[in-house]
C-alpha cells in the first residue's frame, strides 16, 4: 500500500513537469500504467483492471491489478492513472504519404520541391503520432524524403510515428506512379519511372540501397493521376514478378497499388504482400488472396473527402470523375472481402486528405462490414502481421515495444472513440496526455 502510494506522487510529479505542452517524459522512467479496460487484440477480449508495467521502452508485466506483486514495482516508476479508460495497442497505418499536404493536389504539386515537402513531413508526422498512430508505412514519398524523416524521428529529433518508408514508388511509364501533368518538352518523369524487368529490379536495389523499408509500387491506373485509366494494369506479370521476387530477396515486403481486378488479380499470382486500394476486386482476386493470405489495404473512407473537399484543393476533374465510379464500388468489395474472411489491412492514403484524421476510417470498417474489435485488431495485429513486425508490436505483450494509447469511452460500444485519442506513448514516452 505504502508502495501504491509512493506511485501516486510520481504520477502527479509526472503530469506536472513530464507531459506538458508536448513535452515528453523521461523515456528510462520505468511506468506503470493502471488500465481501467484494457483491448487484448491477441484474443480479441476487452480485459477489466490491467496493471502494464513499463520498463526501457518495454512491457514487461501485464497483469489484474486485483493480484499483481506491487512490491516488484521499480522505487522511480511513475503511475500512469488509465482506470477510467481503454487502453489500446498504438495504431498503425498500412498506406499513408506523411510528406503530402491535403490541400495541395493536381497542378499545384508541381510547386512542391521535396525539402518543402520533408518539412511538410515534419508536420504531418507529429499530427500522426498524437492521433495515435505510433507505426506507418509510408507508401511513397518525392526524392526519399520519408527515409530522411524517418531517420529524423528514430534519432530524436522530431516526434512521430515508427515509420516503414517505402521511398520511391515504381511505375511504368505513364502510369500512375509518373508525372504526366506537364507536355513533353519538360521532360517530367517521376524518379521510381522504370520499364522492363531488370529496369524494375534496379529500381527496387535503389530504394533498398537508399534506406527503404517496404517496396510499393503501381499495378494499375489511378484516380488522383492524370491521363490513366482505374481499370488498366500497369506491368506486365513478368515485370511485377522481377519487383517481388528482387524485393523478397533483399527482406523487403511489397505493397501494389491497384483497383482494377485484372491488374490485382496478376499482383497476387505475383507474390504481392499487400493489395492497395483492391476498389475493384473480383471474386477471383477475392480466393486468390485468401488463399495466398495477401492482404488488402482498402482506403474507404477517403473518398468523402476527395468528393467534397477536393475540387479546392487542385483534384483534376477528370479524377474526381474517376472517384465517382470508384469510391462506392470499393465500399461493396471491403464488404464481399470481410465476408469472405479475406485478410484485411487498416490503410487510409492519408495524405491525400488531413493527416491525424485517420482513425476516421474506422467507422467506415464497420458500416461496411466489420465488428469494432474486427477493426481494431486490423490497425494493430493485422497490419503488424502484414509488416513483419509482431515481435516487437501489434499487440499489448510482454516483451513487446510500450507504444500505447487510451480513449476515454468504449469503442466497442462506439468506435469512433478512436478518432479523439487522449493519451499516446511510443517506446515507453508519453507523447500526449489530454
Ligand atoms: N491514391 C489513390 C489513387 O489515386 C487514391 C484513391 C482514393 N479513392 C478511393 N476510393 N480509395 O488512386
Amino acid at each position: 500500500m505504502l508502495k501504491y502510494l509512493a506511485l501516486s506522487t510520481g504520477l502527479s510529479l509526472g503530469l506536472i513537469f513530464g507531459v506538458s505542452a508536448g513535452a515528453v517524459a523521461a523515456e528510462d522512467a520505468p511506468k506503470v500504467i493502471h488500465a481501467g479496460a484494457m483491448v487484448d487484440v491477441e484474443t480479441g477480449q476487452v480485459l477489466r483492471d490491467r496493471v502494464i508495467l513499463i520498463e526501457a521502452g518495454l512491457i514487461s508485466a501485464i497483469e489484474p491489478k486485483a493480484t499483481i506483486d506491487e512490491t516488484r514495482f521499480p522505487d522511480n516508476a511513475e503511475l500512469i492513472d488509465l482506470s477510467n479508460m481503454t487502453v489500446l495497442p498504438g495504431l498503425s497505418d498500412s498506406h499513408v504519404h506523411l510528406t503530402s499536404d491535403a490541400s495541395v493536389h493536381g497542378y499545384k504539386r508541381l510547386t512542391v520541391s521535396t525539402p518543402r515537402a520533408a518539412i511538410t513531413g515534419v508536420v504531418n508526422a507529429e499530427k500522426t503520432l498524437m492521433a495515435g498512430f505510433t507505426t506507418v508505412r509510408n507508401l511513397g514519398a518525392p526524392g526519399f524524403a520519408d527515409i530522411d524523416l524517418m531517420n529524423a524521428i528514430e534519432a530524436g529529433d522530431i516526434p512521430g510515428p515508427h515509420m516503414i518508408p517505402a521511398g520511391r514508388s515504381i511505375g511504368i511509364t505513364g502510369g500512375h506512379c509518373d508525372n504526366n501533368l506537364l507536355p513533353f518538352e519538360y521532360e517530367a518523369k517521376a524518379g521510381g519511372v522504370a520499364d522492363g524487368p531488370w529496369a524494375v529490379r534496379a529500381k527496387v536495389r535503389e530504394n533498398n540501397k537508399y534506406g527503404a523499408k517496404v517496396i510499393k509500387f503501381c499495378g494499375t491506373g489511378g484516380v488522383l493521376s492524370k491521363g490513366t485509366k482505374i481499370g488498366a494494369q500497369q506491368f506486365s506479370f513478368e515485370e511485377m514478378k522481377a519487383i517481388v521476387e528482387e524485393a523478397h530477396l533483399l527482406g523487403l515486403k511489397v505493397a501494389v497499388h491497384a483497383h482494377g481486378a485484372e491488374g490485382i488479380e496478376t499482383a497476387i499470382r505475383a507474390g504481392v504482400d499487400s493489395v492497395e486500394h483492391a476498389s475493384l476486386i473480383s471474386d477471383e482476386g477475392l480466393r486468390m488472396a485468401k488463399r495466398k493470405g495477401t492482404y488488402l489495404s482498402m482506403d474507404i473512407y477517403v473518398s468523402d473527402y476527395i468528393l467534397s473537399e477536393g475540387e479546392a484543393a487542385g483534384i483534376l476533374e477528370e479524377s474526381l470523375a474517376k472517384e465517382r465510379v470508384v469510391g462506392k464500388a470499393q465500399r461493396e468489395k471491403f464488404q464481399a472481402a470481410a465476408r469472405a474472411g479475406v485478410n484485411l489491412a487498416f490503410g487510409s492514403d492519408a495524405g491525400v486528405y488531413p493527416h491525424g484524421q485517420n482513425g476516421r476510417q474506422f467507422a467506415y470498417m464497420v458500416d461496411w462490414g466489420l465488428t469494432p474489435m474486427k477493426a481494431i485488431q486490423a490497425a494493430t495485429i493485422g497490419n503488424a502481421k502484414l509488416f513483419g513486425i509482431t515481435k516487437d508490436r501489434g499487440s499489448l505483450s510482454v516483451g513487446k515495444r510500450a507504444d500505447i494509447i487510451a480513449v476515454d469511452g468504449d469503442p466497442m460500444d462506439d468506435i469512433r472513440a478512436l478518432e479523439d485519442v487522449d493519451f499516446v506513448m511510443k517506446d515507453g514516452v508519453v507523447y500526449k496526455r489530454d
